[in-house]
């Protein structure tokens, strides 16, 4: 019998195996110590679409609470500039109250504490009464408060810096001991410190969800694939790695393609196409249509060429390709390098030096090379 697909694609889904990650949850560990035992320094985890922010915040709960540490997961939803920084405060203690275990009977007079019509000064004094009387509640010797995708604060960026007042407030650094875990995209994270720049001083400690290297990919498959009744061809284990980057969610998102694929258990290397032709597509709905839609038309024209060459173009050889040979067009050529910039400042390209620019992700680069128009 063939198990139901064991890979986990979306966003926010926590994955059967979970890969990689050593040395962030080692630095954790070490962070929780000092937490308990010292002074907590609060950590900010970033990255972009799909890196694996969520599933390393849950990994980050579980590790807590085996150390007997209470932990709270809070997802904060998008607010907008109608909104107030009291009302995203207000959202954050809701969602603490409800993470933390034990704490529903006393919820409501926790939350009591919060008058939302006050004005703004006031969300600082009302959320470290609310610290202090949770803490209160608590009874532990430390508490952790994991807070995903901050970025979505970015209308009301105070709420991010009323928090770093609270949280270094002397009140609650002598009575409390809370370490805060936010998560952010790196832009996100960018206009935070660009509009309050204590933020950045008082968030210190940084993780990065990178990509997945090969053999943690490698690794991660054959333990998701364990027991299921079906086995990967090694030319389609290679190819997850080459096509993805190790991107975790691409990895999850063509994994799952290619497991649907399977004959008899098997997915051998005539099951690639349709599996990554259906990725792709997905891809496109899900994010890199939106990302195809930041270049104007002359900057998909040279999109376009990255994408076909798989490999870094230098301006010089962008523009002998506009005179002469198949890509030969009408082009405004003096301009090459101005698209290019502005390229890499939509985050589309990069430029490796000396070598040219080139498309960061390889399946973006597939779903152009595929799917961008003429
Ligand atoms: N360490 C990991 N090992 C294996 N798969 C992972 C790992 N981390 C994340 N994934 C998978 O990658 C996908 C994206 O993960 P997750 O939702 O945690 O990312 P995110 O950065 O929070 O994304 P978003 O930008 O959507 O919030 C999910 O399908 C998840 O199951
Ligand atoms: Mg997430």
């Amino acid at each position: 019998m063939i198990s139901s697909n064991p890979f986990t694609p979306q966003s926010g889904w926590e994955p059967k195996i979970f890969g990689g990650r050593n040395p962030e949850l080692e630095i954790f560990k070490s962070n929780l110590d000092d937490a308990a035992n010292a002074r907590p320094s609060h950590l900010v985890v970033l990255g972009e679409w799909g890196a694996g922010k969520t599933s390393l915040l849950k990994q980050f709960k579980r590790i807590s609470q085996e150390n007997a540490f209470p932990a709270a997961f809070c997802a904060i939803s998008r607010f907008t500039e109608k909104n107030k920084a009291l009302e995203a405060i207000h959202l954050i203690a809701e969602e603490m109250v409800l993470g933390f275990p034990k704490i529903d009977a006393l919820q409501k007079g926790l939350l009591d504490l919060f008058a939302k019509r006050k004005s703004l000064s006031n969300a600082q004094v009302q959320f470290t009464k609310f610290l202090r009387e949770l803490w209160k509640a608590l009874d532990t010797k430390l508490a952790v408060v994991l807070l995903d995708d901050t970025q979505n604060l970015i209308e009301v960026s105070n709420t991010i810096d009323i928090l770093r007042a609270v949280l270094s407030s002397d009140d609650i650094i002598k009575e409390t001991r809370f370490l805060f875990i936010l998560s952010s995209t790196p832009a996100g994270w960018a206009a935070f410190i660009d509009k309050h720049d204590p933020v950045g001083r008082f968030f210190r400690k940084r993780l990065n969800t990178e990509n997945l290297k090969e053999l943690e990919v490698m690794a991660t498959i054959d333990m998701t694939l364990k027991g299921t009744g079906v086995v990967f061809d090694e030319m389609i284990r290679k190819n997850i790695f080459e096509y993805t980057g190790g991107h975790p969610y691409e990895v999850q998102l063509l994994a799952s393609h290619l497991y649907d694929s399977q004959i008899e258990g098997n997915v051998k290397p005539q099951a690639w196409d349709s599996a990554l032709n259906s990725t792709l597509k997905e891809l496109g709905r899900d994010y890199f249509e939106y990302l195809l839609s930041k270049a104007s038309d002359r900057e998909k024209d040279l999109l376009k060429i990255l994408a076909e060459e798989k490999k870094p173009v230098t301006i010089k050889d962008f523009t002998t390709m506009m005179i002469v040979g198949k890509r030969a067009k009408k082009f405004p050529i003096a301009n090459i390098k101005n698209f290019l910039y502005r390229l890499e400042a939509k985050g589309l390209v990069k430029r490796s030096e000396g070598n040219g620019f080139y498309i960061p992700d390889p399946m973006f680069s597939e779903f152009i090379a595929r799917f961008a128009l003429e």
